[in-house]
């Protein structure tokens, strides 16, 4: 049993500890500020010395902060440095302005499709787009026709979804013998494939489509054109085939594109999405002629 001298040592060290943890959060904000004023500082001097600026204005919105819930436009004066990217004027903003400007990147070389934003009311990815291409202030916005999470990040659950739905994975009938032995496949039948097997799940396409927008059960051009990709494979087994072809004939299948091209458009990887769209729909048909 603790006598009263130790109870009172024990509460005498609980008080220390919570002091000396108060002061190194102090100092670790103090820290904190310090490195943010240099970097404005820097920032400063950077813009002066600049020979030509640019200003971008971010969509901003943050529901779980409050006076930050109501969406609203923030702008930045970046300078402009010769190949700079939309990217890079996000990552200047972000480390010399606003440490919590949100924004979702990871290769920077247009491969794994974090970063598709809406720029200048089209949707890009931010790391291929030069910022000489696009007219001064340049708007930075989520992709449309998903919901928004904080500033430029949206929810890609449901695109992630669409693309599973088409189960993207092979399912030969046959596979060769001996572990080692590799699945061939031919010249031609790589070439026709070969611009599907691009698809980097950006999700711009689905963004920029009209029917998506309208019907969130529709399967998207992405996930049709990776339907494409495995469909017209020639190691694809005829039962997965044609099962695949079922998934796509569906309702909310190929029958809804109305052959906008605005996906087409949007593409980052020039996959040309509604030529593969029409091309299904005409294995559909194929697929369901019957001969009497
Ligand atoms: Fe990877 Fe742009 S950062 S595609």
């Amino acid at each position: 049993m603790s006598t009263g001298i130790e109870k009172q040592e024990e509460a005498q060290e609980t008080e220390q500890s919570a002091e000396s943890a108060a002061q190194q959060r102090r100092m670790e904000d103090k820290r904190q500020r310090a490195a943010s004023r240099d970097l404005e500082r820097e920032a400063k001097s950077e813009l002066d010395d600049a020979d030509e600026t640019r200003t971008i204005k971010v969509f901003r919105y943050d529901p779980e902060v409050k006076g930050k819930e109501e969406p609203r436009f923030d702008t930045f004066e970046v300078p402009f440095f010769k190949g700079m990217t939309v990217l890079d004027a996000l990552i200047y903003a972000r480390d010399h302005f606003d440490s919590t400007l949100t924004f979702r990147h990871s290769c920077r070389q247009a491969i794994c499709g974090s970063d598709a934003l809406f720029v200048n009311g089209k949707q890009r990815l931010g790391c291929k787009t030069q910022l000489v291409d696009l007219d001064d202030p340049v708007r930075i916005e989520p992709l449309p026709h998903q919901e928004v999470v904080k500033d430029l990040v949206v929810d890609m659950e449901h695109f992630y979804d669409q693309m599973e739905s088409v189960e993207p994975y092979f399912d030969a009938d046959e596979l060769p013998d001996g572990e080692l032995e590799e699945q061939r496949q031919s010249r031609e039948n790589r070439e026709k494939v070969k611009m599907s097997t691009r698809c980097i799940w950006c999700g711009a396409c689905m963004s920029s489509c009209n029917i998506a927008a309208g019907d969130n059960q529709y399967l998207g051009p992405a996930a049709i054109n990776k339907a494409y990709r495995f469909a017209m494979d020639e190691r694809e087994g005829e039962n997965m085939k044609q099962h695949r072809l079922n998934i796509i004939e569906q309702e909310h299948g190929v029958w809804r594109c109305q052959t906008q091209f605005s996906c087409t458009e949007v593409c980052p990887k020039d996959i040309p999405l509604t030529e593969h769209i029409q091309e299904l729909k005409r294995e559909a048909v194929k697929n369901n002629l019957k001969f009497w």
